[in-house]
């Protein structure tokens, strides 16, 4: 039982526990120091009405009531409140990462710092072949941002800096071969193979998990995805022999991680 012996998990095996509910009530039944690494990709909270363009037709922009957000100001003290509560849970040597566009990451930042955690890097995720932009008034968006950050500015944090410079990264035009991986990462969305079970509306390709778990982990760590939607953390955590948790509000897409996972060989 990894978090509490006061919550069931939803479904468990032996390296994976999912747990469904509010992640600001089930981050408290969390004792400090669990977890080596957190990844967190919270909603975004642009669900406002508005329309994007996906395979050339316009959609609407809403992902779910999970995502529809409140005021400013309520926005940010949600992101505080699960910011702080994760710095608690993290170890000393952790780890935090967190993504988002500029809907919500500037608020992040802000809270990270408010909170106290040491910021390492900020990471451009380069998207190749992102959506036109259907009102041709702005530039079209093109990457997300990640913000990598440690518990505190004395902790000693953990980096595979060896395995960053010289793995092989032949997909990213932008990493060449032996030279040190650099804070611009090109990744395509997911691919067809990773939506096979269902689709998440907000859904990481598994190349940007690789490289983020690989960055900041060794085999057997814990790692906690408060936010986990279709589990792509999950998956790539159990491909590369790591441990996780994951919580997510929505049964239905427990549902589709549990398939993910048991899918890994
Ligand atoms: C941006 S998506 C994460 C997608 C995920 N990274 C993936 O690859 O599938 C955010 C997820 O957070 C969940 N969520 C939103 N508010 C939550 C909350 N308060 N507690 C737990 N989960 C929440 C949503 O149901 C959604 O699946």
């Amino acid at each position: 039982m990894p978090i509490s012996s006061l919550k069931e998990p939803y479904f468990a095996n032996n390296d994976c526990w999912l747990y469904l509910g509010d992640c600001l009530e089930l981050l408290r039944l969390v004792p400090d120091n669990k977890f080596d690494m957190i990844f967190a990709d919270p909603p975004y909270f642009l669900s406002t009405g508005t329309f994007t363009c996906q395979n050339g037709k316009a959609v609407s922009v809403k992902k779910g009531d999970w995502d529809l957000g409140g005021s400013v100001k309520d926005n940010y003290e949600f992101h505080k409140q699960w910011l702080s509560e994760c710095k608690r849970i993290l170890k000393p040597s952790g780890t935090l990462w967190v993504s988002g566009t500029y809907h919500s990451i500037f608020q992040c930042a802000m809270a990270i710092s408010e909170v106290g955690y040491h910021v390492l890097n900020d990471i451009i995720w380069f998207k190749p072949n992102a959506s036109p932009n259907l009102s041709c008034r702005f530039f079209t968006a093109s990457h997300e941002t990640l913000i990598w950050a440690r518990k505190d500015k004395k902790s000693k944090h953990k980096f595979n800096y060896d395995v960053m410079k010289n793995a092989n990264w032949s997909g990213d035009f932008i990493k060449k071969p032996n030279m040190q991986m650099r804070s611009v990462w090109s990744i395509n969305p997911p691919r067809k193979e990773e939506k096979e079970f269902g689709k998440h509306p907000t859904q990481k390709p598994v190349d940007l998990l690789k490289r983020i778990i690989m960055a900041s982990t060794d085999e057997h760590d814990l790692i906690l995805d408060p936010f986990t939607g279709s589990s792509t953390t999950g998956v790539v955590a159990r491909t590369l022999r790591r441990k996780f948790v994951g919580f997510d509000i929505e049964r239905e897409y427990l549902d589709l991680s549990i398939k993910r996972l048991e899918s890994v060989k």
